[in-house]
């Protein structure tokens, strides 16, 4: 998408890269997992520069990933934003543009850029393509302006496009610290992928555009008083989850995963609008996962993002038999799996 201008947007095969004739086009590539988290975060501190509430622990997903490609060009007068291979929808790429903007200021240049970016699983799917998305376009953005960034630093900037996305620059298990302002807020690495093999198989149940996003949803917190009970609650529930991964004690992580996922539904569902993001499908698979998990002993719980589809987790060796049981329920559409994964990196 060509933004300011109504006469330009093409496929980009057929763009006239002028330049292309006279110098190549640098392109920069990078690649990050989307992740999911095991404690989560809902609301923030402050809106703009998107602190959370509070702070959250994931796992980065090593086969669901977003790809994002930047070329800068100088004689452009405006980002071009491709997404899938067309122009990206007008939301979308203000969203982009937004971000390169901050990161061009950080580099003292206005130089505008071609942004390609892929996603390897659907939209729509409950798989976070916001923080594979903003964590990709923040190495590759970084790496093509030559800003030599630690992690602290691009897990700071990522989290300007997305809260989320801060986690997704580092692999493995990761907490994103809430903090107070800009500098304070970051994800560090608790451990990394090869610490536990655990996967995380996606249960769809519904694949449509969810009504209500998380950036507009994150600012209903305060219109419920189960906000300040969780908030509450949650300074046990981090140190359980971390201690859980540190010992890959399954139990322990399932239990503190599982009464957090309800607690922030929970909040959402008691939030002035309500929010209401969970189908049919869910409560059938709340309640299997249960069953499968106490009554016949395996290794699996549950944990839902904002939106219907439920995300499976077990261990590696246990992957095939539960993704068998989540495909037989009635009301499960499809299902995508992924292995815990590394850092954002240039490929
Ligand atoms: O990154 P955002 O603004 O889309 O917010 C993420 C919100 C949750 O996915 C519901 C929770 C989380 O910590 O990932």
């Amino acid at each position: 998408m060509l933004l300011g201008s109504e006469s330009f947007p093409k496929p980009l095969s057929q763009i006239p890269y002028r330049c292309m004739l006279i110098s190549p086009i640098m392109k920069t590539t990078a690649r990050a997992g989307s992740n999911i988290a095991f404690i989560k975060f809902w609301g923030q501190k402050n809106q703009k520069l998107r602190i959370p509430e509070n702070n959250s622990i994931s796992m980065t997903l090593g086969n669901l990933w977003t790809q994002t490609s930047i070329s800068l060009e100088e004689d452009l007068h405006h980002d071009l934003i491709f997404f899938e291979g067309k122009e990206a929808s007008l939301g979308f790429s203000k969203r982009v543009v937004q971000h390169l903007d901050l990161i061009r200021s950080m580099a003292n240049t206005e130089s505008k850029a071609i942004v390609e970016t892929r996603n390897n699983f659907p939209m729509g799917a409950g798989i976070a393509s916001s923080a594979s998305g903003f964590a990709a376009l923040t190495v590759a953005a970084a790496k093509a302006l030559m800003l030599n960034w630690d992690s602290k630093k691009l897990s700071m900037i990522a989290r300007r496009g997305s809260g989320s996305a801060a986690r997704s620059i580092l692999g493995g298990f990761v907490e994103l610290l809430a903090g107070i302002d800009d500098d304070t807020s970051y994800a560090t690495q608790i451990q990394p992928e090869t610490h536990w093999d655990l996967c995380d198989i996606v249960a769809i149940v519904e694949a449509d555009e969810k009504e209500v996003g998380s950036s507009e949803g994150h600012q209903l917190f305060k219109t419920t008083p189960v906000h300040s009970a969780r908030l509450n609650k949650l300074h046990h529930l981090l140190a359980m989850t971390r201690s859980a991964i540190e010992r890959k004690d399954f139990a322990s992580l399932a239990k503190a995963s599982e009464q957090d996922a309800i607690m922030m539904h929970a909040v959402m569902m008691t939030s002035d609008p309500p929010l209401f993001y969970w189908e049919p499908g869910t409560i059938e698979l709340i309640k299997a996962i249960r069953t499968w998990r106490i009554r016949d002993g395996l290794p699996v719980f549950f944990t839902i993002d904002a939106g219907p589809n439920v995300h499976v987790i077990t261990i590696e060796r246990f992957r095939n038999e539960i993704e068998k049981r989540v495909q037989e329920l009635p009301l499960t559409k499809q299902v995508i799996s992924s292995s815990i994964g590394e850092s954002a990196r240039i490929i």
